[in-house]
C-alpha cells in the first residue's frame, strides 16, 4: 500500500492552533507505531479566499482526490461574513464534491463530562447517543435559492434515494448500537419530513430488531436537556442536524471536545470537530484541540484501521487529562502546553513498552 495520505485543512480562526496540535500528536504517536501518514497542508475557507480569491479551489478538489481522508479544522470569520463567496460556502462546495452524504456527531458523556455538565449528574449521566446528520442535501442545498432586498428563498429538498440511503445508514449503526433510531422531523409542516417518515417506515422491517420512533424536531431539543439517555441514533435533515448537534455538545459541557465523521459511498471520508473556528479566541492559545485530536482518531481508526496509532493518543490524552485539563474545561493548560503535554506522554509510554526494557 501507499503511504497513506492525508489532506490538512487547518481553515481559519483558531482552526490553524488545533490543527497543528493534532499533527504534533499524531506525529508524536506514529513514531511510536511506525506508521508513517503523508500529511498535505491545502489553504481552504478565508485563507483561500485571501490567496487565491476563492474558498475551494480546483487545486484543492484535486489534492481530496489523490487522498485517503481529509482532516479539517474550521473555516469562517468576520473577516468574510460580507463576502459574496464566504468560506462556509466553499465548506458546502467540498461536501458536496466529497458527496460525504452522513455525518455522525457523538454524544457520549464520561464521568468527568458529568461534572463539566451544566445539567443534573441523574440526567447527564450515561448519556450516549449519536446523531446521524444528512450533509449532501435539504435546505443546505435546495433550488432555487436567492437573496434580494424584497424576498429571499431558501428551497428544502430531498429525493427518496437521498433519504433511504441515511435512514439505511441510521438503521446499520444502531445495529452495533442500542437498536434504536429515533427520525427528528417536523412532518407535522413540512412535506419534505413526511417523506422521510414514509421511507423510515417503509425501511424498518428489514431491520426488525431495530425500534423505531419518530420526534418533531422542537420536541427532540426539549429532550436532549431534559433526558438525553432516551436516544440512541437520532438520524436527521442537514439543518436539523446541525442545531441540535450544538445542543448535545452543551450537555457534555464544552463544543470544543466533540468529533464529527463524514462518510462517503465511494471516496475518502473528512474528518472534522463540529465546531466553528471561534474567532472570539483565534490567536489567544487557549482554543480546545480535543474536538480535531478525536477526529484524527476517527480518522485513524475508521479510515485506516490503525488502533495502534489511535490508542497511543487515546491514552496519552487521557492520562494527561487526569492530571489537569485545558482552559475550555476549566483547566490551566493552554492549547500548546495541552499538547507538549501529550506529546511527552506518547514519548514516555514508548519508553515503557519499548521491547529493550522488557
Ligand atoms: P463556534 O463554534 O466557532 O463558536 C461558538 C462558541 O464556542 C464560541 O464562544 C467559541 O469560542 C467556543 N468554541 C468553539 N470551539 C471551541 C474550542 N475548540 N475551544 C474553545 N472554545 C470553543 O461558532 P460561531 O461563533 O457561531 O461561528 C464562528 C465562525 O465559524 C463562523 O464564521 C461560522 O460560520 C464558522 N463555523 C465553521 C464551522 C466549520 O468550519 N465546520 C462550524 C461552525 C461554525
Ligand atoms: C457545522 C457548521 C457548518 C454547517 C457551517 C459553517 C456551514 O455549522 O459544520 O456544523 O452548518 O454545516
Ligand atoms: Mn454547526
Amino acid at each position: 500500500m501507499h503511504e497513506p495520505i492525508i489532506t490538512v485543512l487547518g481553515g481559519d480562526g483558531i482552526g490553524p492552533e488545533i490543527m497543528a496540535a493534532t499533527r504534533q500528536i499524531i506525529q508524536a504517536a506514529q513514531q511510536v507505531t511506525q506508521v508513517n501518514y503523508h500529511f498535505v497542508p491545502m489553504a481552504f475557507g478565508g485563507c483561500s479566499i485571501d490567496q487565491f480569491g476563492e474558498p475551494l479551489t480546483d487545486a484543492l478538489l484535486a489534492q481530496v482526490k489523490r487522498s485517503d481522508a481529509v482532516l479539517l479544522a474550521a473555516v469562517g470569520g468576520p473577516k468574510w461574513d460580507h463576502y459574496d463567496v464566504r468560506p462556509e460556502a466553499g465548506l458546502l462546495g467540498l461536501r458536496a464534491a466529497m458527496q460525504v452524504y452522513a455525518n455522525l456527531r457523538p454524544t457520549k458523556i464520561t464521568a468527568a463530562a458529568v461534572k463539566r455538565s451544566p445539567l443534573k449528574a441523574e440526567i447527564a449521566q450515561n448519556t450516549n447517543f449519536m446523531i446521524v446528520r444528512e450533509l449532501t442535501s435539504g435546505i443546505y442545498f435546495g433550488k432555487p435559492r436567492h437573496y434580494a432586498a424584497t424576498q429571499a428563498v431558501d428551497t428544502m429538498a430531498y429525493a427518496r434515494n437521498e433519504i433511504s440511503r441515511i435512514i439505511t445508514y441510521a438503521f446499520q449503526l444502531a445495529q452495533q448500537r442500542d437498536r434504536h433510531v429515533t427520525v427528528v422531523d417536523k412532518a407535522n409542516v413540512l412535506a419534505t419530513s413526511k417523506l422521510w417518515r414514509d421511507v423510515a417506515e417503509e425501511i424498518h422491517p428489514q431491520y426488525p430488531e431495530i425500534t423505531l420512533d419518530f420526534e418533531y424536531v422542537d420536541a427532540a431539543a426539549m429532550k436532549i436537556v431534559k433526558s438525553p439517555q432516551q436516544f440512541d441514533v437520532i438520524v436527521t435533515s442537514n439543518l436539523f442536524g446541525d442545531i441540535l448537534s450544538d445542543e448535545a455538545a452543551a450537555i457534555t459541557g464544552s463544543i470544543g471536545t466533540i468529533p464529527s465523521e463524514s462518510i462517503s459511498e465511494n471516496g475518502p471520508n473528512l474528518y472534522e470537530p463540529i465546531h466553528g473556528s471561534a474567532p472570539d479566541i483565534a490567536g489567544q492559545n487557549i482554543a480546545d484541540p480535543i474536538g480535531m485530536i478525536n477526529s484524527a482518531v476517527l480518522m485513524l481508526q475508521h479510515t485506516f484501521n490503525d488502533q495502534a496509532t489511535a490508542n497511543v493518543i487515546e491514552r496519552a490524552m487521557v492520562a494527561v487529562l487526569q492530571q489537569d485539563q485545558p482552559v475550555d474545561l476549566g483547566g490551566q493548560l493552554s492549547t500548546t502546553a495541552f499538547t507538549q503535554r501529550i506529546c511527552t506522554q506518547i514519548q514516555q509510554n514508548s519508553v515503557k513498552v519499548a521491547p529493550d526494557y522488557v
